[in-house]
């Protein structure tokens, strides 16, 4: 009879015999006739289909993200060992997941890789024991984990034990964070318990066209809510990246996907004991003039944050995360003199810059990110204030403009802040203040540094004024001209001290890179706790 074992292996590797053999050379045929039989994956079939769908196979996606030749498998013999539903007569080496260790750049990683060609990549109790195995290996020994997500969810002729599998994971997920990255992408269609692993990482990136990410799919909603939606917009990458800010990058291919990987993983430490990789730098000149002009003279009018970034930080250096998502902010990692540093900055280019509850939420993680990996902080402050009316109220401005507020009063690493122009209101104490703990606060002699704009603030405390004046419109500007006087500027703050410096743009790069090295060596520590309670 032929072994179930060697099922899907071709007919010239399986063996009628036993696992047994009496010579060297024969025990190492049949170990290679295993590690054939595990490399087919799910067979020929199947792998042809995935190709056909544009899709490369676990071990492809693999084979891209390690550097050559580094990639060392474990688990690779791996079996279910479930018998309902006739399972038991279908098994397939590895149990629809690859796992193990290599270098990317170098650098020590743990990666996974679920494969679709067995059951759909979907998650038995086994393939999940072969996930935590790699997970507690990065947690002993301090590496980032990397999931290649592709998978139909619980293997449904599992039932409870799989669901006991992705708990599994969902703890270690937990414990895992803050303590050494993990990075999840998805690769193909992830359902049920295959989206919130990925949830509780740091980082999720989407291949376009070709992923999805839901709790369930179209079919289930349609019974439910009676909705019609495709999988595309219930959970493909752009409904993430833009609507629910669930990806935070997504690539146009698999490969894009996996060049993204490396690129985060070059602005990343090891773990949270570990330091950013530095890359060489040159000095250079460092005035940075364009800066000076990049201001409009008309107070209201927008600019592009992203130019102030560019001109700021190393050449090329700007990774910028969460893309698409609450534009009005810009998060990313960027590198000052060849050092890494956390990018949180206001866009006046998109609604004025304002905080809104999904800007403050984005920024908040990223915060939390940063500190969480030894990453310095640096802000470019331009806000209007918090976004007012009904709908951001109702839905909680207040808790998720909090998340932002409590992120930047814990982040102990390295902070600047340079206030570029507006810096009103409690979004003035949100960004990065020296209140709540910033290092050093600069700002150009363009910032505004006030409780609210000139108007509205001329309206409220000269309302009587101005309401009995016999030209109400020209008394409400004299006040407005008045109030610009005293507060849209930089210099009531700096005689607080509140401002360290008020710096020429041009000087700004020089004074980053100075201000940095100078606290290169900080040392802040939070008061003993359990952990805190972060208004979720
Ligand atoms: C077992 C599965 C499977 C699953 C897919 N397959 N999902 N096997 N358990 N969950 C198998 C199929 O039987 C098929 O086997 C192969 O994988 C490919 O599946 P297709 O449906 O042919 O592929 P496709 O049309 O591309 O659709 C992919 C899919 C769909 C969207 C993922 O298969 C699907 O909807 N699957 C079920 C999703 C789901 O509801 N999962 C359970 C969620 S509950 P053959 O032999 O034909 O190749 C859950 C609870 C955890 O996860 C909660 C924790 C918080």
């Amino acid at each position: 009879m032929v072994n179930t074992y060697f099922r899907h292996i071709p007919n010239s590797y399986i063996r009628t015999d036993s696992n047994f053999a009496d010579t060297m050379k024969d025990k190492l045929k049949i170990l290679e006739e295993k590690i054939a039989g595990a490399k087919l994956l799910g067979g020929i079939k199947r792998i042809e289909a995935q190709h056909k769908k544009g899709k490369m196979t676990a071990r492809e996606r693999v084979h891209f993200l390690m550097d050559e030749g580094s990639f060392e498998e474990i688990g690779m013999l791996v079996t279910h060992r479930a018998t309902d539903f006739g399972i038991d007569k279908e098994k397939y080496p590895g149990d629809g997941v690859v796992t193990g260790f290599g270098t990317v750049n170098g650098r020590l990683v743990y990666v996974y890789a679920q494969d679709f060609t067995v059951f759909g990549g979907s998650l038995s109790e086994t393939h999940a024991k072969k996930i935590c195995r790699i997970m507690d290996l990065a947690m002993q020994n301090g590496a980032p984990v990397i999931g290649l997500n592709d998978s139909g969810g619980a293997r449904i002729q599992e039932g409870v034990v799989s669901l006991g599998g992705y708990a599994d994971i969902f703890y270690r997920n937990t414990l895992a964070s803050g303590v050494i990255p993990q990075i999840s992408a998805i690769m193909g269609p992830c359902a049920g318990g295959a989206v919130y692993s990925p949830a509780i990482t740091d980082f999720i990136m989407m291949v376009e066209n070709a992923s999805y990410m839901f709790v369930t799919g179209p079919n289930v909603v349609k019974t439910v809510t009676h909705e019609e939606v495709t999988s595309e917009e219930l959970g493909g990458a752009s409904t993430h990246a833009t609507k629910s800010g669930v990806t935070h990058f997504t690539a146009p291919n698999e490969l894009d996907c996996i060049n993204y990987i490396k690129k985060i993983l070059g602005y990343i430490p090891q773990n949270c004991e570990d330091q950013p990789p530095v890359v060489a730098y040159e000095d250079a000149d460092e005035m940075r003039p364009a800066l000076n002009t990049i201001i409009p003279s008309n107070p209201n009018q927008p600019y592009d944050m992203k130019d102030v970034i560019s001109e700021c930080l190393d050449a090329d250096s700007f990774f910028e995360v969460h893309k698409d998502f609450a534009e009005n902010i810009v998060v990313g990692f960027a590198r000052l003199a060849g050092r890494s540093i956390g990018i949180v900055a206001n866009q006046p280019a998109y609604l004025a810059g304002v905080l809104d509850i999904h800007a403050s939420t984005k920024a908040a993680r990223f915060v939390r990110f940063c500190d969480c990996f030894n990453i310095p902080l640096l802000v470019f402050e331009d806000v209007p204030g918090f976004l007012p009316g009904t709908d951001q109220e109702w839905n909680g401005i207040i808790a998720n403009g909090a998340k932002l507020l409590y992120a930047f009063c814990e982040a102990t690493v390295p902070r600047i802040t340079v206030i570029t122009r507006k810096a009103y209101g409690g979004a003035y104490d949100v960004m990065n203040s020296k209140h709540i703990g910033a290092d050093m606060n600069y700002a150009w002699p363009s910032a505004e540094i006030a409780v609210m704009g000139a108007k509205g603030a001329a309206e409220i405390i000269f309302k009587k004024e101005i309401a009995e004046a016999k030209d109400p419109e020209t008394k409400l500007k004299e006040k407005e001209l008045e109030f610009n006087e005293l507060f849209a500027n930089p210099y009531k703050a700096a005689e607080h001290g509140y401002v360290d410096e008020v710096i020429k743009p041009e000087n700004t790069r020089r004074r980053l890179i100075a201000s940095f090295k100078m606290l290169e060596n900080k040392v802040a520590k939070l008061p003993r706790k359990k952990h805190g309670n972060i208004p979720l």
